[in-house]
Order: structure tokens, then C-alpha cells, then sequence
């Protein structure tokens, strides 16, 4: 209801927000999907609406008649859409009462998330859940207009088949009917998208839902959902184009306050490891990183010393302006790096902020340890780009380790230091990931992405090398602000070589044609050369809604735990059920 309401009689039906009673009237703030709108009841108008009025409470459901008039100028709120007019009530019913919620229903929540998942359908009323809603919904209707448009069929692919690896445990499902038999809920369609290709569909995309059981994280949930798309006769670069012209338009259109960089940078996975320490930085930033195992190798400090010994690396970055701490700044700044799983941190405080001459003089203040004349520290501070007044970090340590420490410092930086823009979405594609890495626990190669991702162009001959770990792919992830948005790869599509890969990743020849015979007897039937991607919507939809959690853009999420609150689910099964299945639960 806007001013262009006025005088129109109207019904009206929602959840009473709030009752005020101010002794001769009642100003009821109804709400519905759409927002709030002021009802006045007054015994002059109808004694009788006026007496109901008088019992509401909030949260009660109600449908109300009466006219649309404006507000006296004194109580006009431009702040809300309808904040120029109230509707004065004759006729009110009460369609159901409520119970007293146990939080309030508005924006700045206070209840904890538990109490919020155990009643989510009183969370999902507070507008700003229903405003994810209504984005999430306007993210998938872009993402079909936009595919549509560009001659995709929306195929949808079976829950119920065999495991698809995509690195995590697989939900399993008991038959009934073949007993001892399981299905396992996908992973991702990855091997199912594979087959419509051969299938001749040629460009495909589904909003699939993927089940894995692994660890949870603050943006992992144990079903989640993905854009699956999958193109024949492609190169990477056709899939990146499309996802890009995706992603520009669709934030353009729903999120038109977010600044984007384009074109998106293609970084190559090398060089975004040496300088930001990760396969998925924070590019809102700087803070880059400089490897410095050389300067670090000549002095006579233990821990770098031994590291360099043992394969290991140095490494650091410039805090800006940071050169300021004192001692006791610096053991807390430490403390951080451990719960960041550092071993620990040494570092050098230039002196004299916003001095050019800071490296001329003796200025430096290093950690306990680093007993290195002036002219040293001068060199490190040149190779790192450091002045006066700034904060060098140093990481000793195994590579993948200082990256994977030097990188949560580096974001703590950011966000300290207040470099990271709320309103800039930052996208990348980060490309030429390696095929394998070396999975130390369980000594054996593993695929970075998944076994199905191609090698790169003329890398197909190191297979038979000893250097598995230098194999470059053709995969390449989208990340954006911290996060990986999306990933995918041009696959492989040639049975001898899909079998050669499996073969790295240590499968027996039978354990190769019991999971994967399918795929690789399809790939002899003139499968085309395919690749795509899969954005995963949920964390879309996080950043896009400026959301802190997953949680928050799905309409019912599980806890850390993996625990449905409302549901109470996973949950004991009946016996009968136990039976029907040939189950049985030990300890
Ligand atoms: P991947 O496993 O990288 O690739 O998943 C693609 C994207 O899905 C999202 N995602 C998740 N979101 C929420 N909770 C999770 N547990 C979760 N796991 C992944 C991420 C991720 O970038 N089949 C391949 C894609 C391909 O090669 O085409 C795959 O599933 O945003």
C-alpha cells in the first residue's frame, strides 16, 4: 500500500509484529512477505474490531478490512515503503493465535542458532532470512534465463546411484530389494554430466544437489547445491568466458551495490601459491608474499637454518605501517600465528613511519634470534619491498605449511588493517592447477580435483615419469574474496588415458572396472571432448546477501554436527524398518 492507495478499501492478511495500545487506539504493525504496513483500530470506527484488536498478540495471524488513508504528518516513517499511509480497520478476524516465540522475529536476532534452527520457520520470518530467500530464488530463475538463452538443457540426473568421488565419504543408501546392496547419493553429477555429453546433448546444466560426508566448515554443508554444467567441443577458455559473463551479469542485476574488477584476472595456480600463500586469496588486498630462503640461509638463526636443511622455505610478507609494535604486541601477534597452526614467526620492525630514510638508518628491531648486522636486514627489507615505519612477517617451515600459516596471517592483516573492502567483489580464475598431490597420510597420489580432469596439453607423457607432482591440469576454480566459488575442468575422454589416471591413483584393474566401467566402455563409443565447471550456490548466494554464514541462505541447514534441529535428524530408525533392509546396528 502506497499513497496511491488512498481512500481504497483494502484486506489485508499477515502475522501481527507488533501491538501498541495508546489508550483509545490500537496501532498494529502487520507483516507479511512483502513488509510492514500500520493498521489503526479505534472504538469511534468499530466498537467490535476494537475489542478484538485488544486481544492480539504478536505473531497471531490475522485478516483485517477497512480503508487505506495517509498518515498525519507527524507519524509518517519515510523509512518504510509504506510509511505514508495506515489502514484504518472495520472488520478484523482472527485466522489463528500464537504462541509467545522464544526470540523476537527482527533483523538484529539476538537468540543463538540453535534456537533459531530448532523454530526455523520462526527464523525464516524475519525479513532479512526472507530477503535470502528471495535472492537465492532470483539467482536460480538468472541462472536459467541466462543458460536457457545460451541453448542449455536442464537435465535432471538420478540421487540414488554409485559413488562419484569428489574427495569425501559417500552417504550411503541400503536396498531393500537387493539386499546387502547400497547406493550412494552423488557427490556432484560429475560422472552422469560426463554422460550426457557422450549422449550427444553437447550443453547441459542441472541445480543439482550434492551429498558429502566430510568435516564441516562455516561454508561446507553435508547437502548442498550446485550449478552443474557440462559443454562439449570446448576449450577452457569457452568456459571461462561463460561463467564470467554469468557471474558479471547476474551480480549487475541483483547485487548492483557490489563493485566488480573485470575482466576477472586468470592467474596461473603457481604464481597465486608464491604470492598469497593460497589457491583461493583474498585479491581485495595486497600483502603479497616474498620467499626469502637465501637472505634466510645466511644467518645463523637455528629454525631457519634447520628448515633450509630439511627442503623447507622462508617466506613472509610487509604489514604496512605495523613497524610501530612493541614486545608485547608482537608475542600476542605470535600467539595468533600458532592458533593459525604456525609453529611460530619471526619478524622485523622497521622504525621511523613515513620516513624514506628509514632503511639508512639503524632502525630495525628484529625477533629474538635474528642477531643479523643492520646491512642485512636492509637487503631483506629491499627484497620485500618494506620501509620505514612497516612490519616484516617471516614463516619458516615445510612449503605447503608456511603457505598454508603465512596466508591466515595474511588475511588477519587484511582484515585488521581494514583492506578488505566490504562492497568489492574480487573474482578470479585460478588455472593450471596441478593433476596430483601427494597425500602424505596415506602415502599415495590423489587428484587435486578428481580423477576425470585432463592433464595439460603435452603433459600426458610425464605419466610415466617419476615427477608426478610437476603434471600440470586443465582445471581451473573461480574464487572470489577469500572463498572458491566454483571449479571444474576440461576432462578426459579417452579410455586408454582415464585408465592410465586411475592407475596413479592406485586402483587395482578390477577395483577400476567395478566402480568406473561404466565411463570408460562409454568413452569407446565416440565420446566428444567435453569440460565445464560447477558453481556452488550456496556460498554464491552467502557473498552476494553479504550473509556470515551458508547457514543463513539455505531454508533448512544442519548445524556443524551435521544435525537436522528441527527434524532431529539423523535419527534412530525402527526395528521393522532395520529388518526390511537386513541391517543390523552394533556399537
Ligand atoms: P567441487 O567439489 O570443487 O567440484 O565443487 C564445486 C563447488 O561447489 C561448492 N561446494 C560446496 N558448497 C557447500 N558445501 C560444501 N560441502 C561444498 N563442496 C563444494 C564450492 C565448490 O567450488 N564435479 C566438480 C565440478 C566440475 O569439475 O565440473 C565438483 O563438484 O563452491
Amino acid at each position: 500500500m502506497t499513497l496511491s492507495d488512498i481512500d481504497s478499501r483494502q484486506t489485508l492478511a499477515g502475522w501481527v509484529d507488533s501491538r501498541r495500545d495508546h489508550g483509545g487506539v490500537i496501532f498494529v504493525d502487520l507483516r507479511d512477505r512483502s513488509g510492514i504496513i500500520q493498521v489503526v483500530f479505534s472504538p469511534e470506527l468499530s466498537p467490535e474490531a476494537y475489542g478484538t484488536a485488544e486481544q492480539l498478540r504478536s505473531e497471531w495471524v490475522i485478516e483485517v478490512k477497512g480503508q487505506v488513508r495517509r498518515r498525519p504528518p507527524e507519524s509518517e516513517n519515510p523509512g518504510l515503503p509504506t510509511g505514508f499511509v495506515e489502514v484504518f480497520a472495520d472488520e478484523v478476524k482472527v485466522l489463528n493465535s500464537s504462541l509467545t516465540p522464544p526470540f523476537y522475529i527482527e533483523d538484529d536476532v539476538r537468540a543463538d542458532e540453535a534456537l533459531r534452527l530448532r523454530y526455523r520457520y520462526l527464523d525464516l520470518r524475519r525479513p532479512q532470512m526472507q530477503r535470502n530467500l528471495i535472492l537465492r530464488h532470483q539467482v536460480v530463475k538468472y541462472i536459467r534465463d541466462f543458460l536457457d538463452a545460451r541453448g542449455f538443457l536442464e537435465i535432471e540426473t538420478p540421487i540414488l546411484i554409485k559413488s562419484t568421488p569428489e574427495g569425501a565419504r559417500d552417504y550411503l543408501v541400503p536396498s531393500r530389494m537387493q539386499k546387502g546392496s547400497f547406493y550412494a547419493l552423488p557427490q556432484s553429477p560429475q560422472q552422469l554430466k560426463q554422460l550426457l555429453m557422450v549422449s550427444g546433448v553437447e550443453r547441459y546444466f542441472q541445480i543439482a544437489r550434492c551429498f558429502r560426508d566430510e568435516d564441516l566448515r562455516a561454508d561446507r554443508q553435508p547437502e548442498f547445491t550446485q550449478l552443474d554444467l557440462e559443454m562439449s567441443f570446448v576449450e577452457q577458455e569457452d568456459v571461462l568466458q561463460l561463467t564470467e559473463e554469468l557471474y558479471t551479469g547476474m551480480v549487475e542485476k541483483l547485487a548492483p551495490d557490489k563493485k566488480l574488477i573485470q575482466p576477472f584476472p586468470r592467474l596461473p595456480y603457481d604464481e597465486v601459491i608464491a604470492k598469497y600463500g593460497s589457491d583461493k586469496p583474498d585479491l581485495r588486498f595486497g600483502l603479497e608474499m616474498t620467499e626469502v630462503t637465501d637472505l634466510a640461509g645466511e644467518t645463523e638463526f637455528r629454525v631457519f637454518l634447520s628448515t633450509i636443511e630439511n627442503g623447507g622455505i622462508v617466506k613472509g610478507f610487509v604489514a604496512p605501517g605495523q613497524g610501530h609494535y612493541t614486545g608485547s604486541d608482537m608475542r600476542r601477534l605470535e600467539e595468533t600465528a600458532k592458533e593459525f597452526g604456525a609453529a611460530g614467526m619471526s619478524h622485523v620492525r622497521i622504525q621511523g613511519e613515513g620516513q624514506p630514510q628509514g632503511l639508512e638508518e639503524d632502525n630495525f628491531l628484529l625477533s629474538p634470534g635474528l642477531r643479523m648486522p643492520v646491512e642485512w636486514s636492509r637487503r631483506l627489507a629491499e627484497k620485500m619491498g618494506a620501509s620505514g615505519g612497516d612490519l616484516i612477517v617471516l614463516m619458516a617451515g615445510p612449503p605447503n605449511r608456511v603457505n598454508l600459516w603465512l596466508s591466515a596471517m595474511r588475511e588477519y592483516f587484511g582484515d585488521r588493517l581494514g583492506l578488505a573492502d566490504e562492497n568489492t567483489l574480487s573474482f578470479a580464475f585460478v588455472t593450471g592447477f596441478p593433476l596430483f598431490e601427494w597425500d602424505e597420510n596415506n602415502k599415495r597420489w590423489d587428484s587435486s580435483h578428481h580423477p576425470f580432469t585432463s592433464p595439460a596439453d603435452g603433459k600426458e607423457v610425464l605419466l610415466d615419469g617419476e615427477n608426478l607432482a610437476g603434471i600440470e591440469s586443465k582445471a581451473y576454480d573461480l574464487v572470489c574474496n577469500g572463498s572458491e566459488l566454483a571449479s571444474g575442468s576440461i576432462r578426459i575422454h579417452r579410455r586408454e588415458l582415464q585408465e592410465k589416471i586411475f592407475g596413479v591413483l592406485g586402483y587395482s584393474k578390477e577395483q577400476v572396472e567395478e566402480r568406473f566401467g561404466h565411463i570408460l566402455e562409454a568413452f569407446e563409443y565416440g565420446a566428444p571432448p567435453h569440460g565445464g565447471i560447477a558453481p556452488g550456490i550456496d556460498r554464491l548466494v552467502t557473498i552476494l546477501a553479504g550473509a556470515d554464514s551458508i547457514r543463513d541462505v539455505i531454508a533448512f541447514p544442519k548445524t556443524q554436527s551435521g544435525t537436522d534441529l528441527l527434524f532431529g535428524s539423523p535419527s534412530p530408525v525402527d526395528a521393522a524398518q532395520l529388518r526390511d533392509l537386513s541391517l543390523r546396528v552394533t556399537e
